[in-house]
Parts: C-alpha cells; sequence; structure tokens
C-alpha cells in the first residue's frame, strides 16, 4: 500500500488524517447509541457527537448549526437541494426555467435531467469558456445573464469543475440571482476545504458539499448547508427523533431533511477533517494544490504527443491526453506502476463535451493536501516513458 502514489484527490482524499481514523473509532467505542433517540449517555454521546460537527460546519460556511443537513454525499445534497427546491410532488409546481452550467458533472445533471424530462423544468446550459486562454468573470456572468427569462427559478453550478481547474465566479453569480429573486444551488464538491465558501454572503440558497474530499472526512459523509429562509420538500420521510406522534415531518431544520439513523461515527470522523482543514489553513491547501497542480501541467505539457486540457486554469485538477493511447489505457499502465489516477469521462459528459476531449475521454490527475512534489515526479515519469 505504502508504494501506492494517490493522484485522485478528486474523487475522495487520500489517506485521511490520522485524527480522523481515531475519531471514528473512538465514537464507535464510546458513542454507540442512536442519536436524538433516547436519553441514555450513549445515545446522548452520539447527539453531541453530531451537534459538535454542526457547529464546526456552520461556523466554516457562515450559517448556523439549524441550517447544516447532514447527508450521505454531494449527489444526495444536491438531490435533496434541486428536488426540494423544484416543489417535486406539489400541486402546480411545473414548467419553470433552470440554468446549469457547461462544466456540471452527473451529480447535478442527472437529476436536472430526470426533473427536465418529467416536464417539471426547462432545462437550459450557460457557457462558461474553461478552454480559453482569456475568461473573464464578466464573459461568464454575460453568458449566464443572457439566458435568464422571467421564469428562471434556479441557476444550479459547481464551484470548481471535477475535471480541470476551472472555478467559476460564485460571489457575483449570487449577487445577480439575488437581485433576480433566483435560487442558487452551489455544488461545491471540489471546492470545500479548499475555496473560503460563506453561505449567506455568497447568496447561495444551497451549499452542497462532501465530507470525504477537501474536507478529508470519511465516505458516506456530505452536508447540505441552507441560506437563511431557505425551506425544501424533503426528499426523504421518516423518523428523526422529533414530534413522534405526527404522520408529516417537522418543518425545523435540520431534522426535517434528516430521517433515519445518521452516520454518526462518519460524522464524528468528518468533524476531526473539518479541525484537521482548520489547523492546517484553507488558503495553504490551495496554494500547496496549486504549485503541484502547476508542476504536474508543466511537465506534462512539456512531453510530445500529449495533450492537456485548459491548461490555462490554476488549481490541482489536470486533464489530459496522450496521443496513440486511449485514456482507458493509460490509466491502466499507470495503475501498474502504482499511480493512482482516474481515466474516462469523470461522470462528466457536460465537461467532457465542453472541454472537447477526445471520444474515450482523459486521463485526471488530481492533487491533495498529501500529494508531495516526488508523487508528481513520479507520474511524469511514466507519462514521459509512453
Ligand atoms: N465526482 C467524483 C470524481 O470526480 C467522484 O471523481
Amino acid at each position: 500500500m505504502s508504494k501506492l502514489v494517490y493522484l485522485d484527490h478528486a474523487a475522495t482524499s487520500y489517506p485521511k488524517p490520522p485524527t480522523v481514523m481515531a475519531a471514528v473509532s473512538d465514537c464507535m467505542k464510546y458513542c454507540g447509541g442512536n442519536p436524538g433517540r433516547g436519553s441514555h449517555p450513549l445515545a446522548m454521546g452520539a447527539a453531541s457527537e453530531i451537534y459538535s460537527c454542526r457547529e464546526m460546519a456552520a461556523e466554516m460556511f457562515g450559517a448556523e448549526p439549524d441550517r447544516v443537513i447532514f447527508t450521505l454525499n454531494t449527489t444526495h445534497a444536491l438531490n435533496l437541494a434541486i428536488k426540494g427546491l423544484a416543489g417535486r410532488g406539489k400541486q402546480g409546481s411545473g414548467g419553470f426555467h433552470v440554468l446549469c452550467s457547461d462544466m456540471e458533472h452527473n451529480a447535478v445533471y442527472r437529476p436536472l435531467y430526470r426533473l427536465a424530462v418529467e416536464g417539471i423544468i426547462d432545462l437550459e446550459v450557460f457557457d462558461t469558456f474553461p478552454a480559453a486562454p482569456v475568461r473573464t468573470e464578466d464573459l461568464i456572468l454575460r453568458s449566464l445573464t443572457s439566458r435568464i427569462r422571467p421564469d428562471t427559478r434556479m441557476v444550479v453550478c459547481s464551484h470548481a469543475s471535477n475535471i480541470c481547474s476551472a472555478i467559476l465566479p460564485i460571489r457575483r453569480i449570487g449577487e445577480l440571482c439575488r437581485r433576480r429573486g433566483i435560487h442558487l444551488v452551489v455544488d461545491a464538491a471540489q471546492s470545500a476545504g479548499v475555496y473560503e465558501l460563506d453561505v449567506d454572503s455568497m447568496g447561495i440558497t444551497a451549499l452542497c458539499l462532501p465530507g470525504h474530499k477537501g474536507l478529508m472526512g470519511p465516505q458516506g459523509t456530505g452536508m447540505l448547508i441552507l441560506g437563511k429562509g431557505a425551506a425544501l420538500d424533503t426528499l426523504m420521510e421518516g423518523g428523526n427523533g422529533v414530534d413522534s406522534l405526527r404522520g408529516e415531518m417537522s418543518e425545523d431544520a435540520p431534522e426535517r431533511y434528516e430521517a433515519g439513523t445518521l452516520q454518526t461515527p462518519a460524522i464524528a470522523g468528518l468533524r476531526a477533517g473539518l479541525e484537521f482543514v482548520e489547523s492546517a489553513g484553507i488558503e495553504a491547501i490551495r496554494e500547496h494544490e496549486r504549485r503541484l497542480g502547476a508542476k504536474l501541467r508543466d511537465g506534462l505539457l512539456e512531453i510530445p504527443k500529449v495533450t492537456v486540457y485548459a491548461p490555462h486554469r490554476e488549481g490541482g485538477v489536470v486533464l489530459f491526453s496522450v496521443e496513440g493511447y486511449t485514456s482507458e489505457e493509460v490509466g491502466r499502465i499507470l495503475d501498474g506502476e502504482g499511480i493512482c489516477v482516474r481515466a474516462g469521462f469523470h461522470c462528466s459528459a457536460l465537461g467532457h463535451n465542453t472541454l472537447q476531449t477526445p471520444a474515450d475521454g482523459a486521463v485526471r490527475g488530481s492533487l491533495g493536501w498529501s500529494s508531495r512534489e516526488r508523487d508528481v515526479e513520479g507520474m511524469l515519469r511514466v507519462v514521459r516513458k509512453l
């Protein structure tokens, strides 16, 4: 295991900090009750683990603890936000316009696609020009603004792409949406823990993020952080430890959206992940990924027959292909050398289409806080041999 070079942080961060692993195990040993279901010490201990993570996430993302909803991952958070805001199942909710960017992955695109097929929304895509050498915020804002209609009710977009290092000007998109009375759902799958995010000052209605990527928590953790005053339809109904005699879900967040037993040990691990990120510093993490990303990108650009997609974008996600090899072949060769990357389409047909990658997709190397210079050098050595 120690020989592996892990360059797949966009999929999930690895290895997790030792404090995260210890927190999971301690929670299972000492707080093994069901949070919110009982007043005995083991249930109360579990509830306190949950609350403490909620508090810490609220502080990091600029909300109050009751606006932090735990989910299983970003996809779960996005489904809850998108379908909850669309008012799925409510009479007369149909037929409004939704915009998403041309770089979305399936966590955004598939729930929207389904709503579009069901006739609940009219879906349109706006351009973000990730491959353009000069790509100003004004250009992106103009492209979005030109597609807004009187019936546009929601904009859904990723803060940072999962296939290259392009980011969107969320604060300005948030200002625009706020002025026009449009809900903004942000997918922070790649940016949480790497870029500063503040749900209210950025005009975000629903911030959807993973616990297991930049926040260093275990898989099985994600969060939906609601903007002030935001309310959704539920995606799932069931017991949540409150108002047990009623048939309907209670109105109050976060319990309204958290039916069933939460993944307490994973959430305890996520809390330790948040502490880790806070002590390392978001800016230091971003700079580390930027520096190593530049080294990987520059190294690949020097190799003949290698194409780097969106080479002007600075960050830790680098997408490339090698002439004469399919992306699967390059991925397999790197796997064989113990270098972990992801090849193919990265669940992002829209993004690959926008970047015009080959018909079999491309190879993604993605850096994280634990990546080292020698990891990048090792990967470049293998690609050079090809
Ligand atoms: N969305 C994750 C990725 O990009 C899984 O690999």
